[in-house]
């Protein structure tokens, strides 16, 4: 069914009888609505299929609806209908008084625009290296930044927040950061891992097997493909370091919520990833069986 959905999605038929194709992307099927994970943060949730296995993946942002409220990423273009329905559902434009950007991937980016169009009283907490590197596809209002390095911490209204880089990243841009109220890390891509079938709200909800080697395949193959170069003992220190935050819970961007009886596993996992075998990223002859598979269909 995923392998048909990818081969007709963005063809439309035209009154002259050609197929044209259409790059835009689609907006998701599947729908999970925010979850709270502390008194005054929420989750706002995207899911995505993945690509010729039944497998899901969340893109998650985040909302800390404090005295001062904050919005942290925003969200995938394809979803910015839902996504704006979700995050204003729950802080009012005007009240925003901060943006947090990760970091400069799309489905971190996705609706920046609109976001700081609609919130003029918000600032923009960001860094030197997402300008300089984002700068092609959105021109930031220096006036409006406050640029914010790994192991800073902000005044946030009711809180501090600390800037804490998570152990595994794909962008040098890549900045979390500890809610030093709540306990809650925004690990942003760090712990990712699909889910099998439909989405599950927490990893507790997976099976520890399929947790283990699902984060493995992603970050090896789609976030942090150096993760089996890395010097054991230098990154067992950066995890150190974030382990000993005194974490509560992990919102991240590509995972169901790790509560706070899976933090130690979650950090576990991530320990045994420079040494843990994955299978071959799909290549040709994967694209070959999914299109085999759509024409035949
Ligand atoms: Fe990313
Ligand atoms: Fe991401």
């Amino acid at each position: 069914m995923l392998v048909v959905h990818l081969a007709m999605r963005g063809r439309t038929d035209n009154p002259t009888g050609r197929m044209e194709m259409s790059f835009s992307p689609e907006a998701p099927p599947t729908y999970v609505a925010p979850t709270r994970v502390d008194a005054d943060t929420w989750v706002i949730h995207q899911v995505q299929q993945a690509l010729g296995a039944p497998l899901t993946v969340y893109l998650n942002s985040m909302i800390i609806a404090g005295s001062q409220p904050a919005i942290i990423d925003t969200g995938s273009p394809n979803n910015r209908t839902q996504w704006l329905e979700d995050v204003f559902g729950i802080v009012e434009p005007g009240d925003v008084r901060w943006v947090f950007l990760s970091h400069d991937d799309s489905d971190h980016t996705g609706n920046l625009a609109e976001v700081m169009e609609a919130c003029p009283n918000a600032v923009l907490v960001c860094s030197w290296a997402i300008v300089e590197r984002f700068s092609n596809a959105f021109r930031f209002p220096l006036e409006r930044c406050r640029w914010l390095n790994d192991g800073e911490s902000l005044q946030i209204g009711d809180r501090t927040i600390l800037a804490v880089r998570p152990p595994v990243y794909d962008s040098p841009a890549t900045r979390g950061f500890l809610d030093q109220r709540t306990g809650v890390y925004w690990a942003v891509d760090a712990f990712a891992t699909p889910c099998p079938g439909g989405p599950v709200p927490t990893v507790a909800d997976l099976d520890p097997t399929f947790w283990a080697e699902g984060m493995a395949m992603f970050i090896n193959h789609a976030l942090s493909p150096w993760i089996g170069l890395v010097d054991r003992g230098r990154y067992g220190a950066q995890l150190d370091r974030v382990s000993a935050l005194g974490v509560s819970s992990i919102a991240t961007a590509h995972s169901p919520l790790i509560t706070s009886s899976s933090v130690d596993d979650a950090f576990a996992l991530l320990r045994r990833l420079p040494d843990m075998q994955v299978p071959p990223a799909p290549d040709q002859s994967t694209l070959d069986l999914i299109l085999a598979a759509a024409s035949a269909a």
